[in-house]
């Protein structure tokens, strides 16, 4: 079976789970909604790639992990979107968890997802229980506090916003998990995997700062322009558009560097260089080009 149809079953096995009787049906709708269809699915995707370059002798534990780190992703997205936050419309080109269901129903299936996501590992990965205290605190420690996208998002909050932290915190942990939980669900040491995870979540925040910058909504599936209009920190209003794509180029051939010696080095070296042209919006690569 292929990389995204694993995801995409695994993350359908969970959401049904809650789809049984005794779950409100608007509740259980509006938990579909933020899961399916989904975006890119990259954080699932990059941690099967780095299990397979370890030699991945347990798919069903990779998936697990896979699957609770989109299912923590598509939480901290209707959250994100929420009046309090970003007060966005629009995701993955349609409504909004809370615009098509309602503000408390979105935060209830935010919240939902998140205790979603810890249930998924602990069932779907009960095969190898040795391994599953280390990926619980791996996935954990990308999503609360003290360095998880909770502490990243509550920068937004303070009088002053450490840049590094917050996009180290809000986006890089949870793409560190993805490489670190990968290599933890195939019994590799996930230390050598750490970098490759950092360097790619920073790129994917600096990428994302690009296409607020000058993507089309519509290309995007969701609004653009929020950073300046929230005020809030974009490495692309800070260093400019040319300085920006400077900087992604740079985190894209860290990420490229930090692969460790593996047998699945070539997929993950190609999963990147496909990443540098989606992440770019077209006419800026043009542009750069
Ligand atoms: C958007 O993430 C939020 C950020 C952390 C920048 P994605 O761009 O991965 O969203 P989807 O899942 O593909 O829609
Ligand atoms: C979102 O960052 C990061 C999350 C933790 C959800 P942004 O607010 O910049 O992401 P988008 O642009 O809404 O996807
Ligand atoms: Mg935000
Ligand atoms: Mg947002």
């Amino acid at each position: 079976m292929d990389a995204g149809m694993r995801i995409e079953q695994t993350l359908n096995r969970a959401v049904m789970r809650g789809e049984t009787s005794g779950c409100p049906p608007r509740l259980a709708a509006a938990i579909r909604h933020a899961v399916f269809p989904g975006g890119a699915r990259i954080r699932p995707r990059l941690c099967l790639a780095v299990a397979a370059a370890c030699g991945g002798d347990a798919p069903e534990v990779t998936d697990a992990a896979a699957a609770a780190i989109e299912l923590l992703h598509c939480a901290s997205l209707v959250h994100d979107d929420l009046p309090c936050f970003d007060n966005a419309d629009t995701r993955r080109g349609r409504a909004t968890v809370h615009r098509a269901f309602g503000e408390p129903l979105a935060v209830l299936a935010g919240d939902a997802l998140i205790v979603m996501a810890f249930q998924t590992l602990a069932l779907e990965a009960a095969s190898m229980p040795l391994r599953l205290p280390g990926l619980m605190l791996s996935v954990a420690r990308a999503v609360g506090v003290p360095t998880g996208i909770v502490a990243g998002q509550a920068w937004e909050c303070e009088t002053s916003i450490n840049l590094e932290l917050y996009h180290r915190e809000k986006t890089g942990a949870l793409f560190t998990a993805a490489t670190v939980a990968g290599a933890a669900s195939a019994g590799a040491d996930p230390d050598p995997w750490r970098a490759l995870g950092d360097y790619l979540g920073e790129a994917y925040q600096v990428a994302d700062d690009i296409r607020d910058l000058v993507a089309d909504a519509a290309e995007i599936g969701k609004p653009v322009g929020r950073d300046a209009s929230l005020g809030r920190p974009n490495a692309a209003l800070a260093q400019g558009l040319d300085g920006a794509l400077d900087r992604l180029d740079e985190l894209l051939a860290g990420a490229a560097a930090s692969i460790p010696d593996c047998i699945g080095a070539d997929t993950l070296d190609a999963l990147i260089q496909s990443e540098k042209v989606r992440l770019v919006p077209k006419g800026v690569a043009r542009r750069a080009a």
